[in-house]
C-alpha cells in the first residue's frame, strides 16, 4: 500500500481550517524522471469550454516541465474507465480526471491509487472514493448567481413564470448549480413570486435536449412565461433555438453558463441575457501546477474541504463573475477570454 499523509493546517488568524496537504508516495515511481508524465482524462470535448481546458492545461503542464497524455471519452463511461487504465498502463505519474459520471469514475481513482497514483478531480468531483485532491469553481455560486438574475428581474407585484432546464443527471456539478438555483427560488416560489412551469434534465449536457425540454413546455403551456433558467450556454443555445422557432428569441430571458463565444453574441444580440465566466485560464493552470506537484510527490496546499461521500476532499475552489451585456467588455474581453470584435461581430456595440 502506498503511503498517505495528511496534514492539516490551522489558520490562526481566521480560525479555520486553510489547508491540507496530500502527498500519495508512488514507491518512488517517478522520483527519478526528469519530465514527469500526467494523464489527462476528459469526459468530452464537445463543448467549446472544454478544448480551452485541455489547450492551457497542457500548454502549462509542458512549460512547467512535464509531458501531458490526453484522453477523451465522448461522455461515455466504459470508454473512460479504459483511457485510464491505459493512462495507468503507460506509467503516469499524476492523473488529472473531469468525470463524465462523478459515481463511475470511483473505480478509475481506485485502480490508479492502486499503482500508487494520485488523482486531482478537476473541476467535477468524483464521489464516493478516496480521492487526492478537487479544484473547481465555486458551482453552488454559479446557480446562485443564475437565479439571482433572474429574482432582480421581477416587477413589484409580479410574478415570473420560469422553465428550468438542468444539467447532466451524470454530473455532480449539475445537482449543485440546481442547489444554488433553489437557494435563491425556494423562498421566491414560496412566497407566489416565481412559477416553475416546466422543469427538466438534459441528458449530457446536450443542447438538442434543452430544445426538446423547451418545445415541451411550450407545447404544454403556450408562449405565456418569461424566463428559461439553462445552466450552462450549451443547453441555452438549444433552448434558444426553440425559441427562435415560435419567434420569442430576445423576448424571453435566458441564463447561462461558461462564456462560450456563442454565447457571449448572443448576449451582445440580446437573445440571451447572462452567462457565469469561470475563467479557465484560473482552473486550468493551477490545475496542471499542482498536477505536477502530485507527480512530484511535493506537498498540495488546498484551503477548502468538499464531501464526496467518503472523505472530504482536499480542495480549491475558485471564483466566478455574472456576465450580461452591461459588462461583456469589462470581464470576458478586458480578460482576453473572447475578442471584442469576435463578440459583437454581428450587434450594434
Ligand atoms: C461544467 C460546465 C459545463 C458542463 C457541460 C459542467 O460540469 O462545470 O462548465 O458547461 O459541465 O460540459
Amino acid at each position: 500500500m502506498p503511503a498517505r499523509i495528511l496534514l492539516v493546517l490551522v489558520s490562526c488568524a481566521l480560525s479555520v481550517v486553510i489547508g491540507l496537504v496530500i502527498a500519495r508516495g508512488g514507491a518512488g515511481v517517478t522520483a527519478a524522471r526528469q519530465r514527469p508524465l500526467i494523464g489527462l482524462s476528459m469526459d468530452t470535448l464537445k463543448e467549446e469550454r472544454w478544448q480551452v481546458d485541455r489547450d492551457l492545461f497542457t500548454a502549462k503542464a509542458q512549460a512547467a516541465g512535464a509531458d501531458v497524455l490526453v484522453q477523451s471519452a465522448n461522455s461515455n463511461d466504459a470508454v473512460q474507465l479504459q483511457n485510464v487504465e491505459s493512462l495507468i498502463t503507460q506509467k503516469v505519474d499524476a492523473l488529472v480526471i473531469i468525470p463524465h459520471d462523478g459515481a463511475a469514475m470511483a473505480k478509475a481513482v481506485h485502480l490508479a491509487h492502486q499503482a500508487g497514483i494520485p488523482v486531482l478531480s478537476y473541476d467535477r468531483l468524483i464521489t464516493d472514493c478516496d480521492l487526492d485532491l478537487y479544484l473547481t469553481f465555486d458551482n453552488v455560486k454559479v446557480g446562485e448567481l443564475q437565479a439571482k438574475f433572474l429574482a432582480d428581474r421581477i416587477t413589484v407585484g409580479g410574478k415570473l413564470r420560469l422553465i428550468r432546464i438542468y444539467g447532466a443527471k451524470t454530473d455532480n456539478n449539475a445537482k449543485l448549480f440546481k442547489r444554488g438555483q433553489d437557494n435563491i427560488l425556494q423562498p421566491l416560489i414560496a412566497a407566489g413570486k416565481v412559477e416553475v412551469i416546466f422543469e427538466d434534465w438534459a441528458e449530457d449536457w446536450k443542447p438538442e435536449s434543452a430544445k426538446k425540454i423547451t418545445n415541451a413546455a411550450i407545447t404544454k403551456n403556450g408562449p405565456n412565461f418569461d424566463a428559461i433558467l439553462a445552466s450552462n450556454d450549451g443547453t441555452a443555445g438549444g433552448a434558444i433555438q426553440a425559441l427562435t422557432e415560435e419567434g420569442l428569441a430576445g423576448k424571453i430571458i435566458v441564463t447561462g453558463q461558461d462564456a462560450d463565444l456563442a454565447a457571449c453574441q448572443r448576449i451582445a444580440q440580446g437573445t440571451q441575457a447572462m452567462t457565469v465566466y469561470k475563467p479557465i485560464q484560473s482552473i486550468a493552470t493551477q490545475a496542471a501546477e499542482l498536477a505536477l506537484k502530485l507527480a512530484r510527490r511535493q506537498p498540495v496546499i488546498a484551503r477548502d474541504a468538499v464531501a464526496n461521500g467518503k472523505t472530504d476532499v482536499p480542495s480549491v475552489l475558485l471564483d466566478i463573475i455574472s456576465v450580461t451585456k452591461e459588462n461583456l467588455r469589462e470581464t470576458v474581453v478586458k480578460d482576453g477570454f473572447r475578442k471584442e470584435n469576435e463578440v459583437f461581430q454581428s450587434s450594434q456595440p
